[in-house]
């Protein structure tokens, strides 16, 4: 899948979300190593620290499908592109250390590509759980 599709299917999965206190909607559309797609959106809550972003909603849509194994995640979100939070980050390092991440603007007009490693370096992961 392009880039272009996977933008747009961002974009796309933006309109829904629930983003009634921070007014900033933002969506996702993460790639599984397969060709599936999981999409996600924002999900606030009048509990302001329930909230959920986007990528963390499309990453856990995908394992709780049994899918592990990712390409790339774009992010839709504002007039101009912004970054996963480093909650997000951390989650998406768990599965996929060298995803590629794709940061758009909340429309799809103009987006950058990142490796997910340059947006957490030195990350801390499975292999340094010791089991
Ligand atoms: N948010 C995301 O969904 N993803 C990001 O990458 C940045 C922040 C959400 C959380 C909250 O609902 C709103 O954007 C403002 O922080």
């Amino acid at each position: 899948m392009d880039e272009s599709r996977l933008v747009a299917a961002a974009v796309d999965a933006r309109r829904n979300a629930y983003a009634p206190y921070s007014g900033f909607p933002v969506g996702a559309a993460l790639l599984s190593k397969g060709g599936r797609l999981f999409t996600g959106c924002n999900v606030e809550n009048a509990s302001y620290g329930l909230t959920v972003c986007a990528e963390r909603v499309a990453l856990f849509k995908a394992v709780s499908e049994g899918v592990r194994e990712f390409e790339a995640i774009a992010v839709a979100c504002g007039d101009a592109p912004c970054s996963p939070c480093g909650a997000c980050r951390q989650a998406l390092n768990e599965f996929a250390p060298n995803l590629k991440v794709i940061l758009a603007d909340g429309e799809g007009r103009r987006w950058e590509v990142v490796p997910l490693s340059d947006l957490l370096p030195r990350g801390f992961g499975p292999a340094d759980v010791p089991r």
